[in-house]
């Protein structure tokens, strides 16, 4: 018996409207496995920080990763442009952190902060503008970003008969910044992209991670329910959904 035969569109219809429910991207409850990866962001970061570095999040989302690393810079910023996001970062950061981490609503592209502030900027799936990077880092500073590669998930972007996994605005394209800050004369330290298995363990993991994206771009519960069940019915397995995770990494260092 397929994992498909189990529910109905009907059945996928409600899921998908509880799941949407869930705020933000709390990964805590999603149930999610994924093979070793060979790099995660965070600890690329922590490898880079000694304790006295002023650090720049870019599009920080809900806070977790600036957070995260609180134990190793002397001050952190994390900045977006969602409201709500802003909001549960400030609600989320730990008491004791709040004198030097602070969350402040900002695009991006323009960051309320001087010229040079920064050792370290951050930015982890988050719309990337170069430009801005270079005004705000301090001379010698690095520059991180982890994005989405366009052939995540491919199979669940085969099954809606999309090509791409993933098409982001220019702004976002990490060839691009790649480009500008090698004209800035930034030194390359790590280009690098992992593709491995990934799993959602039930359904309503599949659902939300959907709507968060959004898979596809316009996902509607009613129009795609017969659609996710064909996914159930590819993808499904014993152990759950099996789809890939397909991330890339830039480092780049500003000149002296
Ligand atoms: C996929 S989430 C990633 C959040 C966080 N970096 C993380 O890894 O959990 C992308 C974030 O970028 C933010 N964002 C989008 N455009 C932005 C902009 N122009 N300036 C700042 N933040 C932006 C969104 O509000 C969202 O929180």
């Amino acid at each position: 018996m397929t994992q498909a035969t189990r529910y109905s569109a009907e059945q996928i219809k409600e899921l998908a409207e509880a799941t949407a429910g869930w705020r933000g991207w709390d990964l805590l409850r999603l149930n999610i496995r994924k093979a070793p990866t060979p790099w995660q962001l965070e600890d690329v970061s922590r490898e880079l920080l000694t304790g006295k570095e002023s650090v720049l999040d870019m599009g920080c989302g809900d806070g977790r990763v600036l957070a995260s690393l609180a134990d190793r810079y002397r001050r952190g910023i994390g900045v977006d442009v969602s409201k709500s996001r802003v909001d549960r970062a400030r609600l989320s950061l730990p008491m004791k952190l709040r004198m030097r981490v602070h969350f402040t609503r900002a695009s991006a592209h323009a960051v309320p902060a001087p010229g040079g502030t920064f050792h370290l900027v951050i930015n982890r799936h988050a719309p990337l503008f170069p430009e801005e990077v270079d005004r705000v880092l301090a001379p010698g500073g690095v520059f991180m970003t982890q994005q989405v590669g366009n052939q995540d998930s491919r199979a669940v972007y085969a099954t809606f008969g999309l090509e791409r996994a993933y098409s982001p605005p220019a702004e976002v394209m990490l060839p691009g910044t790649l480009n500008v800050l090698t004209e800035f004369d930034y030194r390359l330290l790590r280009h690098e992209a992992y593709d491995v298995p990934m799993v959602f363990g039930d359904i309503p993991s599949l659902l939300f991670w959907m709507q968060s994206v959004p898979v596809p771009h316009d996902f509607d519960a009613e129009q795609d329910a017969a659609t996710v069940l064909e996914i159930i019915d590819r993808l499904g397995t014993p152990n759950g959904i099996v789809t890939n995770e397909h991330r890339e990494l830039l480092v780049m260092q500003k000149p002296e």
